[in-house]
């Protein structure tokens, strides 16, 4: 089923045969890469205990619960060894493996694949032709960069890859819409900012803020775009990246150059955005949200009283999940908004703890006794309502032009679920906990659109439209990424993203 959806575990790692890999496989004795092992014995990592295998109480043993100090996630950045003997929030827990800038999994692991040159969509037969190409592009791009591929016989490719594959277990690229379809995608975008921009009341500058702009693919077909087809409003456009990467930052720097006058690149998370910019501009945030940590949440199954899961490490690194019905305050922010909104949940992303009968809940309860009453879980996107009190008070006449993937298949369970996934000798492992070894794993979770939307509305105070991508695309894109049959990859790819606007 090649032309099916193509789920991120497959985006990302398109041309590993098979994305199915069970975790006892992996589970029961890792040696990691020796570049970044910390330690010099044969470390082990059991990921069979999952968050729900035991529930702790924090009201149960408080004294024990507040021994070791609280982390936030800016604390844990500027660690550069792993906590021990220390308790943080689910969310900063995923935030530190994610994002610490030493042992994280963006500073170690993640590149983006960018294909050398455009494909050349009107000369492929078909979707399939496009396929082998990307495939083939793809073992050139896993190729160390000082790897010259047209030096090597191509019988030597493969045996080179493996090797190169074999030394970085960890290595991981993924494939993004705007990479794969570039120039394509990025016109299409840039065409529907035009649109919108020539309805604008101030048309004085074309503002334009992108977060997290990974190669700067997108900047640069952004701006080419405009130079070409549009100089004017290209000479008065002012295009700002806010990137949490030191690397990805210094390669946008590298590809700005051509628009050097119109592009300035910060090096800072969305998280940490002081200035406030009372222009009309455009915020653009692709694939991004997916990463943005969520908490972890369970139920009291007699009240509904939502308890906010903490990850307490104890001074071997192990972890431990520890429940609290004291919410902290973006949690707290979160229901009380979510209480005004009619709120449904969607069974794209499972059935929401809440809507299991509450009589099979306590049942349950009673035969896994170490569940502490509690539900199952659900992930609540705190990071992304962060994210909204940031464009609202520092972005008050932004317009947003946002993407992300409204579900996944393998993830972990509990409703809103991430995937926790990383790769060894090439092949994708998925493992049922995110309270894995931090910067091993990618951690991804899915967007409900229609209740984005709706927190959208409550937080900005605007209305937010979410679209399918295929839906959105068809109304801006040209027909540069067809194929001679008429198969437009770029239109039924990605049928797992959506877009949301405003
Ligand atoms: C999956 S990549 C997507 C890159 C690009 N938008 C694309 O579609 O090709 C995610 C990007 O978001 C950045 N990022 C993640 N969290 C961020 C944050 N809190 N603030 C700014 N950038 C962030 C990452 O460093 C990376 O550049």
């Amino acid at each position: 089923m090649r032309r099916s959806i193509l789920p991120k575990t497959l985006i990302r790692h398109a041309h590993t045969q098979s994305p199915k890999r069970t975790v006892p496989k992996f589970s029961g004795r890792g040696k990691f890469n020796p570049e970044t092992q910390e330690h010099d014995y044969v470390q082990e990592h059991d990921y069979t205990v999952t968050p729900y295998t035991y529930s702790y109480l924090a009201s149960d043993n408080m004294e024990q619960f507040e021994r070791f100090p609280l982390l936030s996630n800016l604390t844990l950045y500027k660690r550069k060894t792993r906590p021990v003997k220390s308790r943080m929030l689910a969310r900063d827990f995923i935030d530190d493996s994610l994002y610490n800038p030493h042992y994280g999994y963006f500073a170690k692991t993640a590149e983006i694949f960018s294909p050398d040159s455009p494909f050349r969509f009107k000369e492929m037969a078909n979707i399939d032709d496009f396929l082998d190409e990307w495939s083939e592009e793809y073992k050139r791009a896993s190729a160390d960069k000082d790897l010259n591929a047209s030096e090597v016989a191509k019988n030597q490719l493969d045996k080179l890859l493996a090797e190169k594959r074999t030394a970085k277990v960890n290595r991981q690229v993924w494939h993004t819409p705007t990479e794969l379809f570039h120039p394509y995608y990025g016109q299409a975008l840039a065409r529907y900012i035009v649109g919108q921009f020539r309805s604008q009341a101030d048309r004085s500058e074309l503002v334009l803020y992108e977060m997290g702009a990974g190669n700067g693919t997108l900047m640069v077909d952004i701006l080419d775009f405009l130079r070409d087809n549009e100089p004017e409003i290209y000479a008065k456009t002012h295009y700002n990246i806010i990137e949490i990467s030191a690397s990805l930052a210094l390669k946008q720097n590298v590809h700005s150059a051509g628009h050097r006058d119109r592009v300035t690149v910060t090096n800072q998370s969305v998280f940490e955005w002081s200035k406030r910019d009372e222009r009309p501009c455009f915020f653009i945030a692709l694939e991004v949200w997916d990463n943005f940590a969520h908490d972890c949440i369970r139920y009291d199954n007699t009240t509904n009283q939502p308890h906010q899961a903490y990850v307490v490490v104890d001074g071997n690194g192990d972890f431990t999940q520890v429940y609290s019905d004291r919410l902290d305050s973006l949690a707290s922010q979160f229901f009380s908004l979510r209480e005004k909104i009619n709120y449904k949940p969607t069974l794209q992303l499972g059935i929401h703890p809440l809507q299991k009968p509450r009589l099979l809940r306590q049942l349950k309860n009673s035969v896994y006794s170490f569940h502490g009453n509690l539900s199952s879980p659900e992930y609540i996107p705190t990071r992304y309502l962060q994210f909204l009190n940031v464009l609202n008070a520092k972005f008050p006449n932004h317009k947003l032009l946002a993407s992300d993937f409204t579900n996944f298949d393998e993830h972990i369970s509990g409703y809103c679920a991430p995937v926790i996934q990383t790769f060894m000798e090439g092949m994708p492992i998925t493992i049922p906990t995110y309270m894995a070894l931090q910067g091993f794993f990618d951690i991804m979770f899915p967007t409900d659109f229609t209740f984005a939307a709706q927190l959208y509305e409550q937080v900005c105070n605007r209305k937010a439209i979410a679209t399918s991508h295929g839906d959105f695309l068809k109304n801006w894109a040209s027909k540069e990424t067809s194929t001679r049959t008429g198969e437009d990859p770029m239109l039924s790819f990605y049928r797992n993203t959506a877009f949301l606007t405003s």
